[in-house]
């Protein structure tokens, strides 16, 4: 599914990175990044852009070689990591950032992997997180179309363990990413530190 929406030209998402990120630049740090279901990279490329050694994970191939192309017109290095989450093991106090934009993971997955990336970071880390809430089902702006598949921050937090939450919002935003994520939308936005 992810191979044929990304096998436009285009970029489904857009080229430009998840606002939740640019507004969260200011704890940024540097070091090892990680984004983790990157798709076409816009996230990733963000990321190296701002100095930090960043891996892409991704099960779709033809995201992540997108993911290079955008790496190599921003003149950013970026490391693609092609995996499905569901095989992979984060290694433990590996990583100063992890970005999961959108990732939208059904459960047990998404408890699993949350898990992981608490792990993964290292002390002083960054998770940063933003997903559609269920609310989102009352709108048109993209997204999962099934319940199990949207976030709470409640139940987010409390995969997040061991992480101090530092927000956890939910709400309205208007969203502007390519042709994936276009009007008003509901959202549920975390960053959570390890202390
Ligand atoms: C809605 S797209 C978001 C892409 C990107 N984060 C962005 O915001 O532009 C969801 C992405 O998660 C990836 N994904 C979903 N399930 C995955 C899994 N089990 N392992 C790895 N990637 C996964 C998909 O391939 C897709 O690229």
């Amino acid at each position: 599914m992810w191979n044929e929406k990304f096998g436009g030209e285009d970029y489904f998402y857009g080229t430009q990175p998840c606002q939740w990120l640019v507004m969260n630049r200011h704890r940024f740090g540097r070091g090892q990044a990680l984004a983790i279901g990157d798709g076409e990279g816009r996230n990733g490329v963000y990321l190296a852009s701002q100095g930090y050694h960043t891996t892409s994970l991704d099960q779709s191939e033809v995201g992540l070689e997108k993911a290079k192309r955008l790496a190599a017109a921003n003149g950013v290095r970026l490391t693609t990591w092609h995996a499905d989450l569901a095989d992979t093991n984060l290694i433990d106090d590996q990583y100063d950032l992890i970005a999961a934009i959108y990732a939208h993971l059904p459960q047990p997955l998404r408890a699993t992997t949350h898990a992981q990336c608490a792990s993964a970071l290292k002390p002083g880390g960054l998770f940063i997180l933003e997903a559609f809430h269920p609310l989102q089902l009352n709108y048109r702006s993209g997204g999962p179309k099934t319940e199990d598949l949207l976030y709470r921050a409640d139940a987010i937090c409390e995969e997040l363990k061991g992480l101090t939450i530092v927000d956890a919002l939910e709400g309205r935003t208007e969203l502007s990413e390519g042709s994936g994520h276009r009007g008003m939308g509901y959202v549920t936005r975390i960053v959570a530190r390890r202390d």
